[in-house]
């Protein structure tokens, strides 16, 4: 399915190969220098391939650090409190999406005037009780957001996504993200890693299929342009306000994407 796991090594075979086998027609380099030549080339390509996670194309094998790290669904549990002053009213009837929702759900239930629901898009294996009754009673599914989600158009006021998408290549992103759209009457919010993070312990990747593939914001800002998505700026302003205010810089790139008309 996916050229991923291949492509380093195919880099080293075709980019190496040819540019040895031209120097040698020409002159009679040592070995030492063919093999010196060889190891600039790898690192040349291993560097090519480290900033491709953080440039242009979502398609370059990313090198992430598979160890502990951030999380942005615990970021959403801290950001609350400020969406809530950027969205008012929006905030009435919320569909969290990602790994962990139950914990996201369970503190928007705390909230006053706040209806919440959970997508867990991948299996719940650890889940406690209270997990376990949020799931019984349809508040939170679990569900693979890489087919259409099973709501009805604009079936919540605001949608936020933590995480999820970082998990899914762009031929699902063009799906899934418009879909998250779809199911929202005020808006998007996109919590996603920024490049270089650590991210994803080796245990997750079993349960993700992938590693996290944490993409730059200009790659972010295109992919929403290709997609006809707009970026809300009435309601990034307020957001930045409030988190401005507590000198809050997020651990997580925070988009703020507009509902469809
Ligand atoms: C995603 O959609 C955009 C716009 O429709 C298109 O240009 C792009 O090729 C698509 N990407 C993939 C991987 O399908």
């Amino acid at each position: 399915m996916s050229r991923r796991p291949n492509a380093a090594r195919r880099f080293g075979e075709s980019g190496s190969i040819p540019f040895v086998g031209a120097f040698h027609s020409k002159s009679h380099p040592s070995p030492l220098l063919t093999i010196g030549l060889f190891v600039v080339g790898a690192l040349l390509i291993v560097g090519y391939l480290y900033h491709g996670s953080g440039g242009r194309s979502g398609d370059i094998g990313a090198l992430n650090r598979l160890d502990g790290g951030v999380s942005c669904t615990q970021e959403v549990q801290r950001l609350i409190p400020y969406l809530k002053k950027a969205y008012g009213d929006s905030m009435r009837k919320v569909l969290h999406v990602g790994p962990e929702t139950c914990s996201i759900v369970s503190q928007l239930l705390k909230e006053e005037d706040t209806e919440a629901w959970g997508v867990e898009p991948y299996e719940l294996d650890d889940a406690d009780s209270n997990c376990k009754s949020l799931v019984h009673k349809g508040v939170v599914r679990v569900a693979d957001i890489k087919f259409p989600l099973p709501y009805r158009p604009k079936s919540f006021s605001l949608v936020i996504v933590s995480d999820a998408l970082d998990y899914l290549s762009p031929k699902y992103l063009n799906k899934t993200v418009p879909e998250l759209v779809r199911v929202s009457s005020d808006g998007l919010v996109i919590l996603s890693g920024y490049p270089g993070q650590q991210r994803a312990k080796v245990a997750e990747l079993s349960k993700f299929g992938r590693p996290a593939k944490l993409r730059s914001s200009s790659w972010w800002i295109r992919f929403f342009i290709q997609t006809s998505l707009e970026e809300n700026e009435p309601v990034i302003k307020k957001f930045e306000q409030a988190t401005s205010k507590k000198s809050l810089s997020s651990a997580c790139q925070v988009f703020h994407i507009k509902p469809l008309h």
